[in-house]
């Protein structure tokens, strides 16, 4: 009798990818060949076209997939490759994975990083697979959204067979066997997957911590680095900032807490009756505002500056300390310095911009707090004029700050340490610090600015160093204030 064919699991037809223009962007022609990508009441330009190419161009609308132009593809369309880059890099498209049809999305990847670009990790049936600790599958309205802090885009998964199979891959799992399997969504979309750190080759390792990075990685608790990347720019597309997105809808909250019930007990009899009478320090606080547009005829001078740093942020001695496990511990290298830091980890560096300081060139520098000296950092000149213009923008001014300064964290010093609460921590010093640095400004006749806002993918520019290991937490504007008109 022969044997009954072996059922197998109905598989994903293979899914094409395609560039799609995003929902907001429309392309517009001019008659000489130009074409302009308008959004958002925004028009940029995109170079000169053939007719053809702009004919074409029309399908990036339902999606054109990346067979009928890119690079290598046998197909090469130079014009459509050119054009769709140049959408990509403004952050103007998405890319559909669907069937060959077009008609439904399985899944919908949506750029995070400026540059992102969807290419797929070379995978082969020997490889084993696993989902990152990173990674997760959450709803937007009515969608399901896959992402991870570590990733350059966010998959929007159509198709809950898709959410099934990457749901299996929380263990282990290898390709070849995968195949095998119902619901298998294809090896493009698992190197697309790769490719963005959502999944992750493992070789010798299980798949756990320790085998997915560095030792840096290994230290980040989900939720800290999650709450680093997604409370900052440049490593997300949200908008963020002060859109006051609810003010059409509630209310705004009011600036002073309702009173308790019951009785008070009245502070006022106790309160300093006469300015003079106060301390130094109290009328210092007293004189403490931001100043957020500077002199740019007499800008502070590097003899300022030097005091300024040494006074708020130099390392004043060395002390070490054994880690009291059962006596077995490794010695700690510690420092003191002006400003309080959670359990003496000062991990927070200073790096300064620096657009107009008398005997100090313009550029990028780090604060080295021990030598207390100035290393350049030869970060590009646009870099230098994205950060100051970032600061132009939250700030609401027309000029750059005399000098910008980035507070940066080391991670690692701390969450080396601290499960859980290592990035709040890191907020909570940078918060110390700006107070430092506001009152210390002050004293000295300078005038400052906080920041709430930076762009970490920015910072892993100008300095070369991964996001995850040390990168911007907080800034502050810094120079001598222009006098009031
Ligand atoms: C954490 C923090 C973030 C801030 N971010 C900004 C900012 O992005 N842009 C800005 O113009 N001011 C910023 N500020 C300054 C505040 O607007 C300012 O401190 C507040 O309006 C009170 O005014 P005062 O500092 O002059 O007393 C920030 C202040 C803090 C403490």
């Amino acid at each position: 009798m022969r044997s009954p064919p072996k059922k197998r699991g109905r598989k994903i037809a293979p899914l094409a990818i395609a560039a799609r223009l995003n929902a907001r962007v429309m392309l517009e022609a001019q008659a000489d060949g130009s074409i302009a990508a308008c959004f958002d009441g925004y028009s940029a330009g995109l170079g000169k076209f053939s007719a053809d190419a702009i004919d074409r161009a029309q399908g990036l609308r339902a999606g054109l997939p990346f067979d009928r132009f890119a690079r290598g593809s046998g197909n090469a369309d130079e014009e459509i490759d050119l054009m769709v880059r140049r959408l990509g890099r403004r952050g103007l498209l998405e890319y559909r994975l669907g069937d060959r049809s077009g008609k439904k999305d399985r899944v919908v990847i949506e750029p995070q990083l400026a540059d992102y670009w969807p290419q797929a990790s070379k995978l082969s049936a020997s490889d084993t697979i696993v989902l990152s600790r990173f990674a997760y599958l959450r709803r937007r309205g009515n969608d399901m959204i896959l992402e991870s802090p570590r990733a350059g885009a966010l998959f929007k998964v159509c198709d809950s067979k898709i959410a099934g199979a990457i749901a299996a891959l929380a263990a282990p799992q290898k390709i070849s066997r995968l195949r095998r399997q119902a619901g298998f969504p294809g090896m493009e979309l698992l190197g697309l997957l790769v490719d963005s750190k959502i999944l992750f080759k493992i070789g010798g390792g299980d798949g756990r911590r320790a085998s997915e990075g560095d030792e840096n990685l290994v230290l980040w608790d989900f939720h800290d680095l999650l709450f680093h990347t997604h409370s900052t720019e440049g490593r997300q597309a949200n908008p963020l900032g002060g859109l006051y997105p609810y003010a059409d809808v509630i209310a705004p909250p009011p600036a002073v807490r309702p009173h308790w019930p019951g009785k008070n007990i009245d502070l006022k009899p106790f309160s300093v009756a006469a300015a003079e009478t106060i301390s130094p320090y109290a009328k210092l606080v007293r004189q403490r505002h931001s100043i957020r547009e500077f002199d740019d005829q007499q800008p502070i001078t590097l003899t300022e500056l030097a005091k300024f740093l040494e006074s708020t942020a130099r390392v004043q001695s060395h002390w070490t300390s054994k880690l009291d496990f059962d006596g077995d511990g490794p010695d700690i290298d510690y420092t003191t310095r002006p400003y309080p830091a959670a359990g003496s980890a000062y991990e927070l560096e200073l790096y300064l911009a620096v657009a107009n300081c008398e005997g100090l060139e313009r550029g990028f520098y780090h604060y080295d707090a021990d030598q207390h000296a100035l290393a350049p950092i030869g970060a590009g000149a646009p870099e230098l004029g994205l950060l100051f213009q970032g600061a132009e923008y939250a700030m609401d001014v027309a000029a750059p700050p005399q000098i910008l300064i980035t507070i940066a964290a080391r991670f690692n010093r701390i969450s080396w340490k601290y499960s859980a609460i290592a990035y709040s921590l890191i907020l909570k010093d940078v918060g110390v610090l700006i107070g430092m640095l506001y009152m210390m400004a002050t004293d000295m006749g300078l005038g400052g600015c906080a920041i709430g806002t930076s762009n970490i993918d920015l910072f892993a520019k100008m300095t070369g160093i991964d996001f995850h290991i040390e990168g911007p937490v907080g800034q502050f504007a810094l120079g001598r204030g222009a006098k009031p008109a």
